[in-house]
């Protein structure tokens, strides 16, 4: 029988990274921070996944959608 659900375009958060693997996972440690604060990539459309490169600006207008990064700032 059918295990997975095939999806619509319109239903795929993931338009284009890695899509060879069954699963996107990106794993960051904290202490290789290398600046005071990162953005990461919520909206799936960055040519730098996992970090943002403003891409979610053009989706947002292009969709009517409300994407934002994840920004993880050190304590100072
Ligand atoms: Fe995806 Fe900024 S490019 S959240």
């Amino acid at each position: 029988f059918l295990t997975y659900r095939l999806l619509r375009p319109s239903q795929i958060c993931n338009p284009s990274v890695n899509k060879a693997s069954k699963k996107v996972v990106d794993i960051i440690d904290i202490e290789d921070m290398t600046s005071d604060k990162v953005s990461y990539c919520r909206c799936w459309r960055s040519k730098k996944f996992p970090l943002c490169d403003g891409s979610h600006n053009k989706h947002n207008e292009d969709t009517g959608d409300n994407a934002g990064p994840l920004v993880i700032k050190k304590n100072s």
